[in-house]
């Protein structure tokens, strides 16, 4: 991450892929951002990046519909990559001709490569590829050759090796492109000169410089969630700043066993983060006493929630600074991703809901970085793995994993429960397989029968998913006699349980949360 050229942008047509190139290219320690299609030339000359790709799409180059950009921008003088659309985009600026000759390919291909050159050097002939596109270009730009066509007779990989331009038809970032991960190293290294230095040490010093340089002497108050990415805003901001930095964990008595003493010990212990602990979980329940509707269970801790915040934070003291965990893909979604290197920091004054005079400037020095990268950076800021590695949990917290009317009695339940079922998990070595785990209590009632006695009990449901970001899911396959261990574990040792279900919905229909 040089200070001065930085990375590669992509330009976002609307592929639905395009999160997956700045992720393959991360991968591979070269800094990515996603940029609009319609960016201006003198933005991106102001980002001086390495190189550009430009992503896929769903509009065709030849309509009056074609999605709009900027034409300077392929005057600059950078080395350029085209995927799909955007090798229609490029031979059409360039002079060639793009058709829909109804010929469209998709799914796998195989490429025949036609030439040495840079773009495909140690790709085998024959690789497989994944396409999925109807348009092709039939007449290539004049000084532009073919560098590989697919088994389908269709050009599938195009360059002008002098000006260190390229396009490829099929999508080297999904992973059904097998050699996919080589044809970006190409580009990158051997083409546009990149170097490996998206590192999470380097990201840390380089934070550590900007938050210093922003803060000052000033103060920094960090919310603290119990999950990864604001435990890891709190280590990096101790790192950065000492003692200028309180972290607040706001216990609202809908964590899992053990979740709230089990982040505090890290980080307090740990690292020596100055973080305070406040239980607020009786107001919560009192709160929460008789609301079955699960949009009423979340709103109304949402609400209690600022309420806390605000609290505590007004009983802490003056702060300047507000720090929380917002990562880049939060920002990409709601189309708020901010371009350039200074937007680490932006000036807010109502953030989520608190009052307008909490007068704070929003710190969130996660924005640049996917989940994993996080989770890369928590490690090398010497949090255990036991807290980077945990599985995502929802801001409402186990109030959606009771069915129906939260009380102390049955959070209680839930939780040894839920304690139980992970714990086998991580015995048989399966949680790091699975992405979500957890129980959930049904507000039923079924008969069993215990030594000689009838129960009449309450009935959990299990549930495991793996998923790659939650938007799908599909229900995970626990082997049959882990189920049996969870099952028998949680009935012998759960007063109030003596049933208990596995959930094999995907999602969708399903969602994975129950409420
Ligand atoms: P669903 O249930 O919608 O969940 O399939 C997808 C992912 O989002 C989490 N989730 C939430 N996270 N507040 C959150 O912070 C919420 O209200 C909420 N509801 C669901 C869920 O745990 C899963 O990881």
């Amino acid at each position: 991450m040089s200070t001065s050229q930085r990375g590669i942008l992509i330009l976002d047509f609307g592929s639905q892929y395009t999160q997956l190139i700045a992720r393959r290219i991360r991968e591979q320690h070269v800094y990515s951002e996603i940029v609009p299609h319609d960016i201006a030339a003198s933005e991106v000359a102001r980002h001086n990046p390495y190189a550009l790709i430009f992503s896929g799409g769903p509009s065709s180059v030849y309509t009056s519909a074609a999605t709009r950009y900027d034409r300077e921008i392929l005057a600059l003088k950078l080395p350029m990559l085209g995927i799909c659309y955007g090798l229609h985009l490029l031979s059409d600026y360039h002079g060639g001709r793009v058709e829909n000759l109804n010929q469209g390919e998709y799914g796998f291909a195989n490429l025949e490569i036609d030439d040495d050159n840079n773009l495909l050097a140690q790709v085998p002939g024959g690789t497989q590829v994944w396409m999925s596109h109807q348009d092709q270009v039939v007449e290539l730009p004049p000084e532009w050759k073919i560098l590989a066509q697919s088994s389908n007779g269709i050009v599938a990989a195009i360059g002008n090796q002098s000006a260190q331009r390229y396009a490829v038809q099929f999508h080297p970032e999904v992973a059904h492109t097998v050699d996919g991960a080589t044809i970006l190293h190409n580009f990158m290294f051997k083409i546009a000169g990149c170097r490996p230095d998206w590192t999470p040490g380097n990201f840390i010093s380089q934070q550590i410089d900007r938050i210093r340089a922003t803060v000052g002497e000033g103060q920094v108050l960090c919310g603290v969630s119990g999950g990864v990415d604001s435990s890891v805003v709190a280590a990096l901001l101790h790192r950065a700043l000492g003692k200028q930095v309180t972290a607040v964990l706001i216990d609202h008595g809908l964590l899992r066993k053990n979740e709230a003493q089990q982040c505090v010990a890290a980080l307090r212990h740990g690292l020596g983060v100055n973080i305070q602990l406040v239980d607020e979980s009786r107001r919560f329940l009192t709160r929460l006493e008789g609301v079955s509707d699960p949009e009423r269970k979340r709103k109304i801790i949402g609400e209690q929630f600022i309420r806390a915040f605000e609290h505590s934070a007004r009983g802490l003291g003056a702060y300047q600074f507000l720090a929380q965990g917002t990562l880049y893909p939060d920002l990409i979604e709601s189309g708020g991703a901010q371009l350039g290197p200074a937007a680490v920091i932006k000036s807010h004054h109502n953030v989520g809901g608190l009052p307008d005079d909490m007068d704070f400037e929003l710190i969130e020095p996660l924005k640049d970085l996917f989940k994993d990268e996080v989770r890369r950076v928590g490690s090398e800021l010497g949090l255990p793995e036991s807290l980077i590695a945990r599985h995502p949990f929802p801001g409402p917290g186990l109030a959606v994993r009771i069915i129906g009317e939260i009380t102390a009695e049955r959070l209680e339940i839930l939780r040894e429960a839920d304690d139980i079922y992970l714990n086998v998990l991580h015995e048989e070595n399966l949680y790091h397989e699975i992405w979500q785990a957890f129980a959930v209590l049904i507000p039923v009632k079924t008969v069993g029968v215990m030594g000689d006695a009838r129960t009449y009990e309450n009935l959990l449901g299990l549930r495991a998913v793996v998923s790659v970001d939650g938007m799908t899911a599909d229900w995970f396959r626990l082997p049959q006699e882990v189920l049996s261990r969870i099952s028998n574990r949680i009935v012998n040792s759960v007063t109030g349980i003596n049933r208990v279900v596995y959930d094999i919905t995907s999602k969708p229909p399903g969602t994975i949360e129950w409420e």
